[in-house]
């Protein structure tokens, strides 16, 4: 038996925060897929791959070590990346990398095993959708595109990168934009997600409002098996 928590949503919309806290809480193990897909676009620059060369970056999806500790670090080919996927290199090639189908059938397999009999909470763009259509719990987090720059434009001033709020905003844009273009694992809202709009909330108040639609899914199960 397994009980999995599926989140999508754009990006800046506090899913990773989200996820990582509903994670403890609860006891669940966290899959941040965004950061499997960094782990090639890593090793596509360390192994200076570029985006033309589809077959080199599929072949690196097949035979990838990808390993997401408790404790938040990512392991690649067993060695700890977890603030070099995080780069603005990376990310303004990540979108790319993971718009090639069959990189994504590699890591969706990849995400399928690693949940596999497990109380997981999964995050992404195509969870709710594609790689768990049946997760008991299905949640769309989005913020108003503003809202969003804003988060990211913070985050960079405190790591220290100098980029322009107008910058940072026209780059989100762009990846709302590749996102939402994907040949396979497309980012949409699915039909029974529940939408949370997280634009006027602090993470703790959306924290407050995810653990709700999770225990209250939690309450109906029970009351299912007791009327079976
Ligand atoms: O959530 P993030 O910014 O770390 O994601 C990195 C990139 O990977 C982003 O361009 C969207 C993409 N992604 C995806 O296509 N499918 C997922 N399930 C997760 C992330």
């Amino acid at each position: 038996m397994s009980f999995i928590v599926a989140i999508d949503g754009p990006a800046g919309s506090g899913k990773g925060t989200v996820a990582k806290k509903i994670a403890q809480k609860y006891n669940l193990i966290n899959i941040d897929t965004g950061a499997m897909y960094r782990c090639i676009a890593l090793k596509a620059l360390d192994e200076k791959i570029n985006l033309e060369e589809k077959e080199k970056l599929i072949d690196i999806s097949k035979q990838v070590k990808i390993e997401l500790k408790e404790n938040g670090k990512v392991l690649l080919d067993d060695i700890d990346v977890t603030s070099r996927i995080r780069t603005q290199e990376v990310s303004s090639i990540v979108s790319q990398v993971s718009s090639i189908k069959e990189v994504r059938l590699n890591m969706v397999k990849l995400q399928r095993e690693m949940a596999e009999g497990k109380n997981a909470i999964m995050e992404g763009r195509d969870i709710t959708t594609y790689v768990f259509p049946n997760a008991n719990v299905k949640i769309y987090l989005d913020a108003s595109v503003e809202e969003r720059a804003k988060r990211r434009y913070k985050e960079m001033q405190e790591k220290g990168i100098s980029m322009t709020y107008e910058e940072v905003l026209e780059s989100i844009k762009q990846r709302d934009e590749n996102d939402k273009h994907k040949e396979i694992g497309s980012l949409m809202i699915a039909e029974d997600a529940t939408v949370v709009d997280t634009t006027n909330y602090t993470i703790d108040e959306v924290v407050d409002k995810v653990s709700q639609i999770i225990e209250n899914t939690i309450e109906t199960k029970k009351g299912n098996s007791k009327c079976e």
